[in-house]
């Protein structure tokens, strides 16, 4: 998806003669994420890339759904989400379709042991609180709170954590995560009037090439089971790569709000696309300045989509109760808007410092057990007065 990038070596020709000082060749590897229709990198490993020695019985990571059918505006306490040592078992999932998986996490601690791979889903971690080195074949791209780490499915990576309080949304994608094809020129350059540019953009950097042999464990998911595959040596062997395929951060900081005399749509916010469904930033911002103009959402009907909010940081003006970390889902079907007073309250204020990250689904989210677990389950009836 973004611009073309190169990290250390590569020949001067593809699919050529490339070789190491010994006089053996490298292996070139193709990676993309939809065939050979779409964009691409070209890798060069010191050992192939497919030499499994051995493999462990999968683990079944599907989520539990608990409610497949619901029509009520829905609200959960994300930070309710225990802390869990391990990486991958600290991803709970919460609301899942086809489309897309909703998951939190709270990990604490960095992947010592193993290397992680999602081969069916993109992968966009917010990080909400934490920091670290996100580590993959690519190599390394340091982030911290307010970024999103964008990872191609079929990506090998690991998570260091500088320290143990880190808060994760997940949102695992079934399609290519994409910027908004309205945004794009034909040839792929963001335009003037995005929000956010190349410069916005942070590929990998420091590509460690590790030449050594031995029993590595990539775990693996596969139609939501988790396979443990040994390979006979470290998956980070590449020494160059270039291509348009790659992991990314992009910092929801970088994200630069537009606003205007009266109340801009949602779409004003649209960050990343994908197959039905979007990711929005929402950041702070100046309100709308014409004398008479209304800063709070009027109500709307989400007749096709169903609306995800994830509360990051600040006051949510339209919204009582709302805390760092919670969810609200207002599910297609029903209009909804701001809680009572808040329109009269919003008149007048100049600015907001709200961030928050929606998802807007085109397809009904089903809530999982997890997700029954850490409702708050008088948010359907606050709209009463
Ligand atoms: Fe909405």
């Amino acid at each position: 998806m973004p611009y073309y990038c190169q990290l250390g070596n590569i020949p001067h020709k593809r699919h050529t003669q490339f070789r190491k000082k010994n006089g053996g060749l490298y292996s070139e590897q193709l990676f993309s994420t939809e065939g050979f229709s779409n964009d691409y990198s070209l890798l060069y490993h010191i050992y192939p890339p497919t030499d499994i020695i051995h493999t462990d019985e999968p683990i079944d990571l599907r989520p539990a759904i608990a409610e497949e059918n619901m029509l009520k505006h829905r609200s959960f306490d994300g930070f309710k989400i225990s802390p869990t040592e391990d990486f991958l078992q600290s991803r709970i999932p919460v609301l899942v379709n086809d489309d897309c998986h909703i998951v939190l996490a709270a990990p604490k601690n960095s992947m010592e042991n193993y290397f992680y791979k999602n081969a069916d889903a993109d992968e966009v971690l917010f990080i909400h609180e934490g920091e670290g080195t996100m580590e993959s074949m690519y190599g390394k791209i340091n982030f911290s709170a307010g970024d999103y780490l964008v990872i191609p499915r079929g990506t090998i990576y690991r998570m260091h954590f500088k320290q143990e309080n880190n808060r994760l949304l997940i949102i695992e994608s079934y399609s290519p995560v994409r910027f908004p094809r309205k945004y794009l020129s034909p040839y792929g350059q963001l335009l003037e009037h995005s929000p956010f540019c190349e410069r916005d953009i942070r590929p990998p950097s420091d590509l460690v090439s590790y030449d050594e042999k031995g029993d590595f464990l990539i775990k693996t998911k596969k139609r939501g089971l988790l396979y443990g595959l040994h390979y006979g040596h470290h998956p980070f062997d590449v020494v160059g790569w270039d291509g348009c395929c790659y992991p990314f951060a992009f910092s929801i900081h970088d994200f630069e709000p537009i606003t205007g005399r009266v109340h801009q749509p949602p779409p004003v916010h649209l960050n990343f696309e994908a197959r039905n469904f979007v990711i929005c930033s929402f950041c702070p911002r100046l309100f709308d300045y014409h004398p008479l103009a209304i800063p709070a959402p009027y109500n709307h009907s989400n007749i096709d989509s169903d609306e995800l909010l994830y509360y990051v940081e600040g006051e949510f003006m339209s919204r009582k109760n709302v805390t760092r970390g919670m969810l609200t889902l207002h599910p297609g079907g029903i209009p909804h808007g701001p809680h009572p007073g808040a329109v009269e309250k919003s008149i007048g204020a100049k600015e907001t410092g709200e961030l928050a990250v929606m998802v807007d689904t085109f397809h009904p989210l089903k809530l999982t057990v997890q997700a029954l677990e850490i409702e708050n389950p008088g948010y359907t009836m606050s709209w009463a007065e």
